[in-house]
């Protein structure tokens, strides 16, 4: 019976049709490869760049006729009814919210009130258009999920990171609490990674990129690989664990700041000025 159990929980996400928003790029992208190739599931992805989904439906070979594509800004609520309406007929079960973006490294008050407006429709309020366009359907079986995708600057503070920080401890915060009231209806599952190699750092959103090559090279040596961090949130998910730091670096910035959470991040400034790295010269 406990056997049966076992294998009904960790298979539940196998065949299932799923959304994954931010699928044109980085751990979207490895989350939706995963899905198709190891949990046959048919997947829906979403984001602006038509080339790099079409890309990315090319390079699934046989198994492209389980990957579709909606392009549309998750940060804008009339996009959402798009999407909505291109899963109309394909019983969508799952929905991953990983689309996401961060802005250069920069003390608070110098940041553009657009672009801090612009981080949390795309980090913070997608989620919520996400959650209001699903929830009803997903209600009516208990085998439906809900993935958010935060980040370990939920739980830490990295100077220059303020908006960032905040729009994915705001996300966290919105994520735990709708887990908790939608426990009896549908699963909802809190992921923060640490330090992943993607396009985040480099992504034409912003006026510049958010690391120069130097300090590129720096983190990618502490950074974990996309496809072992998708492979990470995934397993979450098929395990149904609710809340989960991934990644060792995330573990240890978690660790540190419950052992000094003002300090800390003081810490980390002086670090930072001391590198003289010029991704963070806006931070002093
Ligand atoms: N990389 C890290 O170190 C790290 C650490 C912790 C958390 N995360 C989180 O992980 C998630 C995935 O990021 P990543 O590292 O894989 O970065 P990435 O390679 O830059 O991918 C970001 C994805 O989000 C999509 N996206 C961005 N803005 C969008 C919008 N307005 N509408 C629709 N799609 C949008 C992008 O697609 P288009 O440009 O085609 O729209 C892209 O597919 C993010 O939520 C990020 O905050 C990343």
């Amino acid at each position: 019976m406990l056997i049966c159990y076992n294998y009904i929980m960790k298979n539940w996400l196998i065949n299932k049709n799923v959304v994954v928003t931010g699928a044109s790029s980085g751990i979207g992208k490895d989350i939706t490869k995963i899905l198709i190739n190891k949990y046959n599931c048919f997947v829906v992805g979403v984001a602006r760049n038509i080339d790099k989904l079409n890309d990315l439906k090319n390079s699934l070979g046989e198994q492209s006729n389980k990957f579709e594509f909606v392009s549309a800004d998750v940060s804008k609520k009339e996009d959402w009814k798009k999407i909505k309406d291109f899963c109309n007929d394909k019983n969508i079960t799952v929905l991953i919210n990983n689309a996401g973006t961060m802005l250069p490294f920069t003390r608070a008050d110098k940041v553009e009130d657009t672009d801090v407006e612009r981080l949390f429709n795309v980090n913070f309020f997608s989620t919520i258009y996400g959650y209001k366009t699903f929830c009803e359907e997903f209600r009516k079986d208990k085998n439906c999920a809900i993935a958010n995708i935060a980040s370990v600057a939920a739980v830490t503070s990295l100077p220059g990171t303020s908006y960032y920080s905040a729009s994915k401890s705001a996300l966290c915060s919105f994520s735990k609490i709708i887990a908790s009231e939608e426990r009896k209806n549908f699963f909802i599952g809190t992921y923060l990674p640490g330090m992943t190699s993607t396009n985040l750092f480099t992504n034409k959103d912003n006026k510049k990129p958010v690391f120069d090559e130097k300090t590129g090279k720096l983190f990618n040596k502490f950074s974990t690989s996309s496809e072992k961090m998708a492979k990470k949130i995934v397993k979450c998910l098929a395990k149904k664990k609710r809340f989960k730091v991934l990644g060792k670096d995330a573990k240890l910035l978690k660790f540190l700041n419950s052992l000094m959470p003002i300090k800390s991040s003081d810490l980390y400034y002086n670090v930072m000025k001391k590198t003289k790295l010029s991704s963070f010269e806006d931070i002093f």
